[in-house]
């Protein structure tokens, strides 16, 4: 990532505090930004965040219905030049209702010397990525030559989660996924076996899946009253578990028995259990994910222990990444410059 601390960015016919870069959906898909360039951005974040270097205040957010958040999530990574906030909404019935996303939203970044914004993006594809490298990222290290994984999930995240798989856990023999609208998985499976180096199976059911599979993800709902779809009873010991959302898919008495109970970022988990998420109460807290990826704490210590890693989703992600989306469109001269 360029290094402008020193100076305020430089855009080529963009005129600071006079212009925004406006980048849509498309235009950031163009600019051909790999995974791998992801996880390489994902994990420098985690680490600044591990470290303890950067601003980022627990989500505020608005809730018009119940089950639905709206999140301002506002961060500065110093060490990253990176400062900015993603506004994202989260509906989870928009799918079946109008046939759109769960989640959506915008991203401002800014120019950390002069504070103006300097680009305007959609945020899907921001959301989409950095998620899954969070998730990858920690599979690899709390369980390093995993040979297979159970995806819980098969829509936006679900996906993105198998492809980044295929990027960061070199040792996956077999990655079961599941959904409880079996088209999902089934396009899941025609969609990116071909692409993929290990097989896609489709779980026959949950209880399958997770006797099956050493590492286990979800990315399905996230609701205040957990869905308890993976019974305690399943889960044995030496098991990675690493929910996108929340504790809602899982039996809580799974987060609450497990030996390391590790969070991407405390104060988030926090705030979402005093909305009301964790009816049974927070698990205690090991450490926090960039902890772990810092080596700042310890992540697995002995093969046998149960460890549930929890990612809610930070902004020091998005910024990060929104700002190398911004430095290459830049670069490539992308986007449509709108006037302030
Ligand atoms: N942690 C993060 O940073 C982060 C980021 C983005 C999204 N999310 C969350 O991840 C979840 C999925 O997001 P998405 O964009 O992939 O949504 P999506 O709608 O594209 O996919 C969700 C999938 O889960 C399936 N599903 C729902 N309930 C299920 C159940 N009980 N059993 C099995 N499958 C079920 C749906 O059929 C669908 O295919 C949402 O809860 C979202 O809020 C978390």
């Amino acid at each position: 990532m360029t290094n402008i601390a020193e100076q305020a960015i430089q855009i080529p016919d963009l005129e600071l505090g006079k212009d925004v870069l406006y980048l849509t959906k498309q235009d950031v898909l163009d600019l051909a930004i790999t995974r791998s360039e992801i996880l390489d951005i994902t994990r420098e974040t985690l680490v600044e965040h591990g470290n303890h270097r950067y601003e980022m205040p627990a989500k505020i957010g608005v809730h018009p219905y119940t089950e639905v958040f709206y999140h301002a999530m506002p961060a500065y990574v110093p060490g990253m030049n990176a400062v900015g906030c993603k506004w994202i909404e989260c509906y989870p019935n928009n799918p079946q209702k109008f046939g759109i996303p769960q989640t959506t939203g915008l991203m401002v970044i800014n120019d950390v010397e002069s504070g103006v914004p300097v680009a305007i993006m959609d945020s899907t594809w921001v959301t989409a990525m950095r998620t899954p490298a969070v998730t990858v990222l920690a599979a690899a290290k709390l369980h390093p030559g995993a040979e297979s994984f159970g995806m819980f999930g098969c829509g936006v995240q679900g996906k993105e989660h198998v492809r980044y798989a295929a990027e960061a856990l070199p040792g996956l023999k077999t990655l079961y996924v599941y959904d409880n609208r079996e088209a999902a998985a089934d396009a899941l499976i025609d969609e990116l076996q071909d692409h993929v180096p290990f097989t896609l199976v489709k779980g026959e059911s949950p209880e399958a899946v997770t006797k099956s599979a050493e590492v286990l993800s979800s990315a399905t709902v996230i609701l205040k009253e957990p869905l308890s779809v993976v019974k305690d009873e399943w889960v044995g010991a030496g098991q990675t578990i690493l929910p996108c959302d929340l504790n809602t898919f899982w039996d809580p008495r799974i987060a609450q028995r497990a030996d390391k109970y590790i969070v991407d970022s405390i104060e988030e988990h926090e705030l979402f259990a005093g909305m009301g998420y964790f009816p049974d109460g927070l698990p205690a807290i090991s450490a926090e994910t960039g902890e772990v990826i810092a080596d700042v704490k310890p992540g697995r210590e002995s093969s046998d222990q149960l460890i549930v890693n929890s990612n809610i989703g930070m902004a020091v992600c998005d910024v990060t990444v929104g700002r190398a989306i911004f430095d290459r469109a830049v670069a490539k001269q992308a986007g449509t410059r709108l006037a302030l």
